[in-house]
């Protein structure tokens, strides 16, 4: 069950949780025409503090460039709103989930003149794929649905309807006994998770698939490969073919969601040593730090 804050933050001011409503022939609810984020806030030291609150704002714009959709506030105007929902929601530490949307007056697929509208929520929510995850790594499945494909689908948009991909990947994972899946894309090369990005680590260096093998391009996997070319580990992002995988000295995934979440398995073979390998330790307790507010060096990546 999701935990209830006090305020959600619709089409403009704060209001009650439970009246932050929606018709039920709202556009977005029928065609997926609407575009979001994930984003976090740990609590620090100096308060709450969101981690990379503008890029996160900026990507939310490209998205609805992306669908055609005029948002009708700017990412400034979106972070502010988040900073004052935070602050009145009396959080130390929450997931953010802003969403522009198609609403109420129109049917039919052209979306031209429905009703724009926004909303902010946040709630505390703790670790997506388990605590033990975040030490012990999770068991992972490849897919059996593969990747949308950027001939399809703008990629780099967060659109609603595109995650439908990301569902039917989801549930083949946890209907087999698995807790996340890897996705392959179309021409069978390693992808992503659904809704994670993904790393391998083979004879210390450290790779992640390119941009252009269909994948969204992270802001948790953008930190990650500062992070670790911080530490002076070599980072190649290239194709990565499915059989690599199982040969990897340590895999793990990264998401606003699913932060640093080392994978155990793959279809059942143990990868590496089966636990969380030395170097994505390293990265994994560096990016706490830093979200943490532990680290002044990145204190830039802090709102
Ligand atoms: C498909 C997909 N890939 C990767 C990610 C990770 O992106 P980020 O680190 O910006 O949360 C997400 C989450 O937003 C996602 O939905």
């Amino acid at each position: 069950m999701i935990s209830e804050t006090k305020f959600i933050w619709f089409n403009g001011k704060n209001v009650a949780w439970k009246d932050a409503t929606i018709h039920a022939l709202n556009h977005s609810l029928h065609y997926g025409s609407g575009v979001f984020e994930g984003i976090r806030c740990y609590k620090t030291s100096k308060g709450p503090a969101v981690f990379r609150l503008q890029e996160h704002m900026a990507r939310l714009i490209k998205s609805c460039e992306s669908y055609e959709i005029p948002s009708p506030y700017t990412a400034k105007e979106f972070e502010a709103a988040t900073l004052e929902l935070i602050k009145e929601n009396k959080v130390d530490a929450c997931y953010i989930r802003p969403l522009v949307f198609y609403g109420y007056g129109h049917m039919g697929l052209n979306p031209k003149g429905a009703k724009v509208e926004a909303l902010i929520a946040c709630w505390p929510w703790g670790t997506y794929l388990g605590e033990e995850g975040l030490e012990k790594g999770i068991n992972a499945k490849i897919s059996k649905w593969r990747r949308i494909h950027s001939s399809t689908l703008p990629m780099q948009a967060k659109c609603s309807g595109n995650y439908a991909n990301s569902i039917l990947g989801k549930l083949d994972a946890v209907n087999n006994g698995f807790d996340e899946a890897i996705m392959l894309n179309i021409e069978g090369r390693v992808a992503e998770g659904p809704g994670e990005n993904i790393f391998l680590v083979k004879n210390s260096e450290l790779v992640t698939p390119s941009v252009g093998e269909g994948i969204l391009k992270g802001i948790t996997r953008d930190s990650i490969i500062q992070i670790a070319k911080e530490f002076g580990i070599k980072v190649v992002e290239r194709p990565i073919e499915r059989d690599e995988l199982f040969d990897a000295d340590e895999l793990f995934f990264t998401g606003t969601a699913a932060e640093v979440t080392p994978i155990r398995s793959v279809d059942k073979k143990i990868i590496g040593s089966g636990k969380r390998g030395p170097i994505t330790k390293k990265l994994q307790e560096k990016f706490f730090q830093i979200v943490k507010g532990e680290d002044k060096k990145y204190d830039k990546w802090l709102s």
